[in-house]
């Protein structure tokens, strides 16, 4: 898997009007002055995503889905399936996002069901993960990281490992406008292939993409894009600006 990646959270934003128009800008955009080696992943809600991926040049630009469920499929009123998701030409699933265990309680054992599914049904997981404030302030921050990949993550097979990506995504710097320094980021990322190579071998940790996340702008993210373990950022709130996301995937 290329290790250069932008992926474009845009959660629950747009309307459907809205979503194929910021799909169509990134598109043409990137036309204009695309990186090249860089892997691009528009992150629509839902019930956008076909839509999304109907109006962007798929060769160039990926889809994914912010969440799916936990069950493969039934009597589960309002989920979504890997399947259902892989069905629409994503190719990308979030899982874990810190807003996503902090609103609706996902735990360990929900992410791993999930994991598993998206594995299944051939999309690439984007593993979230990343401590509170009160946790960083009590310098719990690398306690915390291995234990949200410890039951989850750490817990794969070999082959399974090498098709997904890590995001580390700091909760106290989503949507804050605070980002991690690049130093900050960047321990938290060499302790993260550490964990990595100590499970299951340097080579496929060097393999394994890690994202930042947090506050990423056109402003800091060629930093952060600099630092060794920094393989690309998972953008929110930026992501919902043409532009500015152009303007990050061309920081590299
Ligand atoms: P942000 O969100 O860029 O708005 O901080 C990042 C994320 O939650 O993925």
């Amino acid at each position: 898997m290329n290790r250069k990646i932008v992926a474009g959270n845009w959660k629950m934003n747009t309307l459907l009007e809205s979503a194929i128009r910021l799909a169509g800008d990134v598109d043409s955009l990137l036309a204009e002055r695309n990186p090249g080696d860089v892997t691009v992943i528009l992150i629509p809600p839902f019930p956008f995503i076909h839509n999304v991926a109907d109006v962007i040049d798929r060769t160039k630009i990926k889809v994914g889905a912010q969440n799916c469920a936990s069950e493969a499929e039934g009597a589960y009123t309002g989920e979504v399936s890997a399947a259902m998701i892989e069905s629409t030409g994503a190719e990308y699933v979030i899982i874990g996002h810190s807003e996503r265990r902090q609103y609706f309680g996902e735990n360990d054992e929900i992410l791993s069901k999930k994991l598993k599914l998206v594995l299944e049904n051939d999309l690439i997981p984007i593993f979230c993960i990343g401590e509170k404030l009160e946790e960083r302030e009590a310098g719990k921050q690398f306690e915390v990281v291995e234990n949200q990949l410890k039951n989850t993550i750490l817990s794969l097979n070999k082959d399974d490992v090498k098709k997904l990506v890590i995001a580390y995504e700091p909760v106290w710097a989503i949507g804050t406008g605070k980002t991690a320094t690049p130093e900050q980021a960047q321990e938290i990322h060499a302790h993260i292939r550490k964990l990595l190579g100590n499970k299951f071998g340097t080579d496929i940790a060097n393999q394994i993409p890690v994202l930042y996340g947090g506050s990423v702008k056109p402003g800091n993210a060629k930093e952060l894009f600099a630092q060794p373990d920094i393989d690309g950022g998972l953008i929110g709130g930026a992501s919902l600006k043409a532009n500015d996301f152009v303007d990050i995937i061309n920081s590299f």
